[in-house]
């Protein structure tokens, strides 16, 4: 270490690498908001002020922020808007502890981003977990279909739950017809208030009628990391409730620039420069799809063209070690997963990426190339789950380690879960049956490194099956 503790720290920030495909979408700079490169661009930190009076933060009426707030609410077509500093995951939380009391029960997907399952340990909410359309061929859940989800509120109805969420789109950018799912929702019971996870959308969520919408905007827009805005409209939700939440989970000194980033990038995504600047990542996207395809390569259909989804099982290839493989090769992909790589192009993709991209994985086909996979088997999970004991409950108790084929019968004391993508296999005070011990005990091979040999389930729980 020396006279430079954080020497590998810094020198990573100071480097470059030869073919960034990976989160956040202004790729290394590339594509932020000229508004807010020419402010990076002052004497270094001159923008690192405090909540002056004339600059205010997101839960105060005035000032610059609330303004800023105001503008991009109309924007999008929302009655509010507040920034965050803390990601989507802070917004997601501040969101369903806004929409459910205590003890309440909330209805979420089994794609959960794991920030919302914090919520529920938070906020002491029960997780009505609802199963999802699996694609056997690639490995990943889809989004559910109008169709799945009436069975779903069919199964639910009796728990009366009091709020509900969807994600779209997904990570790997697969949309729903999200209009149908809010009105069925809405329609459901006394109507249930809808938050929508649009970490990976731009808030037309909104026009689908949700009530509560939270965007993280490096992922879809050219936000800093961190940057996210909660964006809401209609009555189905008290504002006095949802901003008592803001206040409870975020820092009392948030950084001044990444504010001014949120603003920056809504701002300039629904300008005529940052339209432009979309379309023609869009066109560069298309032309690098049809360019794979024609080598022979699978695509998975998405909503996004800027998420290019590799479809590695049919090359006979896990996803985990093709991206391993291109990592020691330059190219860096943001999520791998057993059957599937997702490359993120960013909203200023790579130059040389339309020849670059197609060389290597051609390379990683010649390298690591063999039958197709199997297809993948979906997970043993029924229509709508319910933890058996609290979440926040059996994450806090004394817990043992136990081999995952000797868990049957146990209560899971931690949530197992890949990250990335962050959605949990298994969630703190769910029962683990047989079925879904040995699919776990299966998964290990499929997430190499990621899943160990144990699992943590609570300790002296009597009511062992
Ligand atoms: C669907 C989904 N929601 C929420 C999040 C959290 O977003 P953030 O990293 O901005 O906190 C992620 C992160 O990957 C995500 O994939």
């Amino acid at each position: 270490m020396g006279d430079r503790p954080n020497g590998s720290l810094f020198s990573l920030l100071e480097g470059s690498s030869d073919l960034p495909l990976h989160l956040p979408a202004h790729g290394r700079g590339r594509a932020l908001a000229p508004q807010l490169r020419r402010l990076l661009g002052r004497p270094a930190a001159s923008w690192d002020l405090p909540e002056l009076p004339a600059l205010g933060g997101p839960l105060e009426p005035q000032g610059a922020v609330a303004e800023a707030q105001a503008a991009c609410a109309t924007l999008l077509g929302a009655r509010h808007c507040w920034f965050g500093v803390n990601g989507a995951s802070g917004l997601l939380q501040a969101a369903l502890l806004g929409l459910a009391p205590p003890g309440s029960r909330v209805l979420l997907p089994r794609n959960l981003h794991r920030s919302l399952l914090h919520a529920c340990v938070l906020g002491q909410l029960e997780p009505l977990l609802f199963d999802l359309p699996f694609d056997p061929r690639t490995g990943l859940w889809l989004p559910p279909s109008p169709a799945h989800l009436e069975r779903v509120l069919a199964a639910a109805a009796p728990l009366q739950p009091v709020a509900a969420v969807l994600v779209d789109p997904t990570y790997q950018g697969f949309g729903s017809e999200l209009g149908a799912l809010v009105e069925l929702l809405h329609g459901c019971g006394a109507g249930l208030p809808v938050l929508v996870d649009q970490a990976h959308g731009d808030g037309a969520a909104l026009a689908a009628g949700a009530d509560l919408v939270v965007l993280s905007l490096q992922k879809a827009a050219g936000g800093l990391a961190q940057t996210a805005a909660l964006l809401a409209q209609g009555d189905r939700f008290d504002r006095r409730a949802v901003e008592r939440s803001l206040l409870w989970l975020q820092t009392s000194s948030p950084s001044a620039l990444l504010l001014a980033s949120a603003a920056a990038a809504i701002a300039h995504g629904h300008s005529s420069a940052g339209r432009r600047q979309r379309q023609q990542a869009v066109g560069r996207a298309l032309r690098l799809r049809k360019r794979l395809a024609g080598l022979g390569f699978e695509i998975a259909a998405g909503d996004d063209p800027l998420r290019l989804v590799l479809a590695t099982a049919p090359l006979g290839i896990n996803g985990l070690e093709a991206d391993a493989w291109l990592l020691e090769h330059g190219v860096i992909a943001e999520l791998p997963e057993p059957g599937a790589l997702t490359f993120c192009l960013g909203l200023e993709p790579p130059r040389g990426l339309e020849k670059q991209l197609p060389r290597r994985l051609v390379e990683l086909r010649q390298a690591l190339g063999a039958a197709a996979l199997p297809p993948f088997e979906p997970p043993p999970l029924p229509l709508l789950a319910r933890p058996e004991l609290g979440v926040g409950e059996a994450w806090r108790a004394p817990a043992e380690a136990v081999p995952l084929a000797e868990s049957t019968g146990r209560i899971a004391a931690e949530p197992l879960c890949p990250y990335p993508p962050g959605i949990p296999l298994l969630i703190p005070g769910e029962r683990i049956d047989a079925a879904r011990a040995a699919w776990l005990e299966r998964q290990r091979s499929r997430w190499p490194g990621q899943i160990a040999d144990t699992v943590a389930v609570v300790a002296n729980d009597r009511r062992e099956q």
